[in-house]
């Protein structure tokens, strides 16, 4: 059953308070709810008869209901599918519902479940259903009270807000009160119950209040709380100083579980975390899951204002919530670490991934128009792209002007359900701005192609330039009006220095693009400028221009732009890897990309730059990213080139590889800080090239860094290296003592599937055949999944694109299986199957019959039927 926004309708009853009441036991958790219903005033007539109240709930076993103390009798309510239907005789009234739940058997992790023995909850989006019978939608917002019975093995129990009673009952249970002073919807309800150890520390907020700080988990992982502490502290800090917002209750606190659908929940006062996205220690973490976690947690935490006191009103505007505080922690993480960095890295993501999404079947603007499950609707397209949205605001109106229509926003609308709507008229509103033109971003789908052709005339000094915009048509949507664009940049002379672009003299500036075609002239040019366009990736648009080899290199030594450099090397990477592509197809022998090796050379030979920047400057576009080029994707043809490039790379550059890897190989002790993690990066990225260059003292190296064991990023990084390159048998040996070491520790073996998984080696399919009955695979947690299966199918491009299409019909198999247990994860699981209609004819036929399986294989989830048949065109 498909959902529309344009069916939007207000709620016919409001919730003022809500008490839980929950007797924990796993196979039968007794949940009392007791509600104070009213008439939504808003939507209520005189003289009218009162319509049913409709309650939300799944997989409940209902064992009464009341209205005012008295029991209703059965003719008044109806159990139908999704929910309860209740007759109403007055307009406001006290209702008590009590149901039964099993949360042992609750695989789909959503609703109340357990893990590791630990009960905790997910409702984000429509878990709380799962819970109890409730109107179950994010304009309902209620205060909160819960209780929670559990025997004294339990000896934590967690709510939202504040714990305002804890007691021992007759028979030795622990009862333990919740109240929750914010209004909320149901989806942001939280319960956590078991034997967890804390840290505790505090914060002081600007004004002067002091804030418990708590993080719970197993008494194992007691010990990698730390970075997470800091983290929160530094986001409390952040929010306070560059949006104004103070944290409102007395305590906040976070939970890692080891079995989560993603990464973590904003739950009000009570942060749930995927343990992967919040433990770390030096030992076990590579520096890029210490910077994740570093985001996930401010990225919850900053949800407290941008999703919890300003809500959404329906899951159509799921971006409100999720692309304004993915921006928000973009920010974040670009203010503690290095900015020109962060920035390449999401973008690497919107070109590789999301840009497929916007072109495949499921694509759906920002702002969705309808949906069957809303969970497949929490997609790099409302998160990513969305926050690229908020950033195109950001960069029209400035920085301050930002601040004003954000201050607006969150005054406007405290304690309120809203939509994206609401958030945009804050921001003209507060600087009187016009973005009328702009609001096309959230409701059309697709991204838009920029083509820029330029023209200069001597005589007058003049320069201009032409930029053309097309959106491609996508399901649904086959006219594409023009978006309003924002277009940074900067003009290079012949030395490479900027050129001032007006008579202010500024030396970069933002064009508005808002017509099809456009053209924009400058003045007081004295020679042909080369342009540096959409600089730090100003809007989410594919960019052409025609700039030569020569001209990208120079805009790699000079543009003044550090991602615009970054960008001009992997231009010219693309160039060449298309080049290599066309020869490889015509059956051509392949040339050195000579002018790709001068480009990298002359990076790895400038010592002022970044080593993060090198690092990345020096990483080709993934084969993802390369497939996303073309129509007819030739999956070996990707692959052929990019080891080709690769190995020739290795092998011309070998001396500076070396050179530059030793002199980063400094043997410090081990700090997460950005200058460090930078090291890190270019260090194993010369790692990796020199083993791919084949010497047999490189795989020396690696050997001496894995056995040195000094950190995760350079030992993970070397076992790589190893894996990938080194002689069969010694990779297995190096492989089976990193797991005797670390098979007590849940995150690095989680590490050690990914390794395995994402082997580029033939026989990868069989090895994580054999993985998945490995004792320390669990198919019911999620990150053991994502390591082995989607660490193979979504970021294996290699052996996933197999020619004889085991890889396809593999995924397909657990595709099934895990429909059964945990809808979600399988609905996601899929995606690499639905762009078959990308590929050239043989992949295309394979991947669309592994597709057709699935959708054979007998009744699906409503998740995963919505993947499938959108894909295969059905609906
Ligand atoms: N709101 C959470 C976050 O972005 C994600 C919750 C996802 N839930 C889901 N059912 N997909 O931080
Ligand atoms: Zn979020």
């Amino acid at each position: 059953r498909t959902i529309y926004l344009k069916d939007y309708q207000a709620p016919d009853y409001l919730v003022d308070r809500t008490d839980l009441t929950f007797d924990l036991d796993p196979h039968a958790t007794l949940v009392t709810s007791r509600l104070k219903v009213r008439r939504n005033p808003a939507v209520a007539r005189a003289e009218e008869t009162l319509p049913p109240l409709w309650l939300d709930g799944s997989d409940l076993e209902l064992l009464s209901v009341s209205v005012d103390g008295e029991l209703l009798p059965a003719q008044r309510y109806q159990e139908k599918p999704g929910g309860l239907a209740l007759s109403v005789d007055r307009a406001a009234f006290e209702l008590e519902v009590q149901t039964r739940i099993a949360p042992e058997a609750n695989t789909s992790l959503e609703g109340l479940y357990l893990s590791n023995g630990m009960y905790c909850t997910q409702c984000e989006a429509e878990g709380f259903r799962k819970i109890t019978f409730y109107p179950d939608r994010p304009d309902v917002m209620s205060i909160f009270t819960t209780t929670i019975v559990a025997p004294a093995t339990y000896p934590v129990l967690l709510s939202n807000g504040n714990r305002i009673d804890s007691t021992t009952t007759e028979d030795g249970r622990l009862r333990v009160t919740w109240e929750d002073p914010f209004a909320k919807p149901s989806y942001l309800f939280a319960l956590v119950a078991g034997d967890l150890q804390h840290v505790e520390d505090h914060f002081t907020t600007c004004s002067g209040r002091t804030v418990k700080l708590q993080l719970f988990t197993e008494a194992r992982n007691i010990g990698k709380c730390a970075h997470a502490m800091a983290s929160l502290k530094h986001a409390m800090r952040w929010d306070e100083e560059v949006y104004g917002r103070e944290y409102d209750l007395d305590i906040f606190m976070i939970v890692a579980v080891d079995h989560f659908n993603m990464g973590a929940m904003e739950n009000k006062g009570l942060n749930i975390f995927n343990s992967a996205c919040v433990l770390a220690s030096p030992e076990t973490a590579t520096d890029a899951a210490f910077q994740r976690i570093e985001a996930i947690v401010a990225h919850e935490y900053f949800h407290n204002w941008s999703g919890n006191r300003v809500t959404c009103r329906d899951w159509f505007q799921l971006s409100l919530k999720e692309g304004f505080t993915v921006f928000r922690d973009a920010e974040f993480s670009a203010d503690m670490n290095s900015r020109a960095v962060k920035r390449i890295e999401d973008v690497i993501l919107l070109r590789t991934s999301q840009f497929a999404e916007d072109a495949g079947p499921m694509s759906h603007p920002v702002r969705p128009d309808s949906y069957m499950e809303i969970s497949n609707f929490y997609t790099l397209t409302v998160y990513e792209k969305g926050a690229e949205v908020v950033r195109m605001i950001h960069t029209l109106l400035g920085e301050e002007a930002f601040r004003r229509g954000s201050d607006l926003y969150f005054e406007r609308h405290d304690g309120c359900a809203v939509t994206c709507e609401d958030f945009v008229v804050a921001m003209e509103d507060a600087n009187s701005a016009d973005l009328k033109q702009f609001r096309r971003w959230y409701s059309q789908a697709g991204t838009p192609v920029l083509e820029v052709t330029d023209a200069y005339s001597e005589a007058n000094g003049e320069y201009s330039l032409t930029i053309r915009q097309h959106t491609p048509a996508t399901p649904g949507q086959n006219d594409k009006l023009p978006l309003h664009i924002p277009v940074k940049i900067g003009l290079l002379d012949e030395s490479g220095s900027p050129l001032p672009l007006d008579t202010s003299g500024r030396e970069e500036m933002v064009l508005h693009l808002t017509e099809a075609e456009q053209t924009f002239t400058f003045n007081g040019i004295a020679s042909r400028p080369l342009p540096s366009l959409l600089r730090g990736f100003s809007a989410p648009v594919k960019l052409r221009y025609g700039y030569s080899s020569a001209q990208l290199q120079f805009l790699m030594r000079h543009d003044s732009d550090p991602f615009n450099r970054w960008d001009a090397c992997q231009r010219l990477a693309l160039d060449s890897l298309c080049k290599l592509q066309q020869q490889y197809r015509a059956g051509a022998a392949l040339e050195s990309p000579g002018t790709l090796i001068e480009g990298f050379a002359a990076v790895l030979d400038d010592v002022t730059l970044d080593p993060a920047l090198v690092a990345k400057m020096l990483s080709l576009p993934s084969a993802q990213e390369l497939a996303e080029q073309e129509g007819d994707i030739d999956a070996a043809a990707i692959i052929a080139v990019r080891v080709f490039a690769r190995d020739a790379i290795a092998k011309a550059l070998e001396a500076r590889f070396l050179a530059r890897y030793r002199a980063l190989d400094r043997r410090k002790p081990y700090t997460p800080a950005a200058e460090d993690i930078a090291e890190r990066s270019l260090k194993n990225t010369c790692l990796t090239y020199l083993c791919a260059a084949g010497n047999a003292d490189s795989l020396t190296l690696a050997k001496t860094q894995f056995e040195r064991g000094e950190n995760m990023t350079d030992t993970a990084a070397a076992l790589a290296a190893l894996v990938e390159f080194g002689p069969e048998e010694q990779s297995e040996n190096f492989l089976e003592a990193f797991y005797q070491q670390w098979q007590q520790d849940t995150q690095v073996v989680e590490t050690w599937f990914g390794l395995q998984s994402g082997s580029a080696k033939f026989g990868t399919l069989e090895r994580v055949q054999k993985l998945m009955s490995h004792p320390a695979f669990d198919v019911k947690n999620p990150n053991k999944v994502r390591a082995v299966v989607a660490g193979f199918a979504m970021r294996n491009f290699t052996q996933f694109h197999r020619e004889d299409g085991s890889g396809y019909n593999f995924l397909a198999d657990q595709v099934i299986a895990l429909d059964k247990l945990n809808p979600q994860i399988a609905a996601r699981l899929v995606t690499p199957l639905t762009r078959w209609r990308k590929y050239r004819a043989e992949e295309s036929g394979q991947i669309r019959a592994a597709l057709q399986r699935i959708s054979d294989s007998g009744k699906l989830s409503s998740d995963l039927y919505e993947v499938v048949s959108k894909s295969l065109g059905q609906d």
